[in-house]
């Protein structure tokens, strides 16, 4: 099955991002459901993190999560090397390097959106990388980084790393403020500037180049498809989810939505959950990704609510979930139900 899968070639041409705290294995699970295709990245491991501490627990992932993409962080050519090829002996369909992240932590360690700074290193890394594994190894960028933000900068870096074999980027396409500015606010701040992602693809057509940052609907996604190779949804996968229903049949050769209606998605990852809790993880663990699946419904509130005040109880089982989501066919008397279930 997994020679299979790595037979394959890999797909970007729907990724859901990496994002920290947001895309752990029980998200991904999750996305899972909705989309066979979808490819999926973990949150950033460091390479510190990956080689001097508990390795297992940060590379474990469900088989049904393939295809997978591990996004590792780090600035020397030989601890990614090393890390890279655990990601290779646990499975991973591809290794990402983050060179977008302006993160305090990141910073301070030089690594993430720093490295746009720092071409020739970034290339090292990736013919390390290359040269330890038979992964692709892949780039997530930014378009610019301070005062380093000139369209030449942006093509001496990819031109640097395509020499040294990477063939695959992932743009953000807005730069990043090292300085001032909190992570969140460099993902809302700079202006977002498709069209230099477009130029990218123009000047270097060999390349896969994925489009990422603010991407809200299936219909910018088929939009920016026409000219790019794929696209990476963040935010609005993970707040709105169900949104992603829709990617098989929109954007790749699904014959139907993955799912009829929120409520039996939810009553299919009631299983998983059921699994998860015998291995000892909190119903929260998982739940939490899960409280934007009804947005825009009546209940919605209702559900949210008896989620973050039920689930973190200790030894909160799989009921608390089926509740909240029985609250859902309330419709508009959820608000009456959630009072009396709170009185019990
Ligand atoms: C909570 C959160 C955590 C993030 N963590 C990472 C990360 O670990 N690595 C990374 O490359 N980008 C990270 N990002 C940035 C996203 O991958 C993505 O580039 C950004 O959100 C823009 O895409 P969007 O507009 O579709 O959300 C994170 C974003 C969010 C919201």
């Amino acid at each position: 099955m997994l020679y299979l899968q790595r037979m394959k070639k890999l797909s970007r041409r729907f990724c859901i991002a990496p994002m920290m705290d947001w895309s752990d294995r029980h998200c991904r699970y999750f996305w899972r459901l909705l989309s066979n295709n979808a490819l999926l990245y973990t949150e950033m491991i460091t390479t510190g993190a990956l080689l001097h501490g508990d390795t297992e627990y940060h590379l474990a992932f469900h088989p049904h999560e393939h295809p997978i993409a591990v996004q590792l962080g780090g600035n020397k050519p030989a601890d990614l090397a090393k890390a890279a090829k655990l990601c290779e002996k646990n499975g991973y369909d591809e290794v990402n390097l983050n060179v977008g992240c302006p993160s305090d932590r990141v910073k301070s360690g030089a690594f993430g959106a720093y490295l746009m700074n720092q071409p020739q290193l970034v290339a090292d890394s990736i013919k390390a990388m290359q040269d330890a594994t038979s992964l692709p190894v892949t780039i997530k960028c930014r378009i610019g980084v301070d005062d380093n933000d000139s369209y030449q900068a942006l093509t001496e870096f990819v031109d640097i790393n395509q020499c040294a074999g990477c063939t695959v980027f992932i743009v953000h396409a807005r730069k990043a403020w090292l300085s001032g500015l909190s992570p969140k606010q460099n993902r809302e701040i700079p202006p977002l500037d498709y069209p230099t992602v477009f130029r990218l693809k123009q000047d270097f057509p060999q390349l896969e180049i994925i489009l990422n940052g603010g991407l809200k609907s299936l219909e910018s996604c088929q939009d920016a498809l026409q000219t790019l190779d794929g696209v990476m949804m963040g935010r609005e996968a993970y707040q709105n989810p169900y949104l992603l229903n829709r990617v098989d049949q929109q954007l790749f050769d699904g014959l139907k939505p993955a799912f009829s209606s929120p409520v039996e998605l939810a009553h299919r990852y009631a299983h998983y959950i059921e699994d998860q809790l015998i291995r000892g993880v909190q119903l929260n663990y998982m739940t939490r990704h899960l409280l934007g699946l009804f947005n825009g419904q009546p209940g919605a509130r209702a559900y949210r609510r008896y989620l973050s005040e039920n689930a973190t109880r200790s030894g909160a089982g799989v009921e608390v979930f089926l509740t909240a989501v029985d609250l859902l066919h309330s419709g508009e008397n959820s608000a009456s139900k959630l009072e009396s279930l709170n009185r019990l």
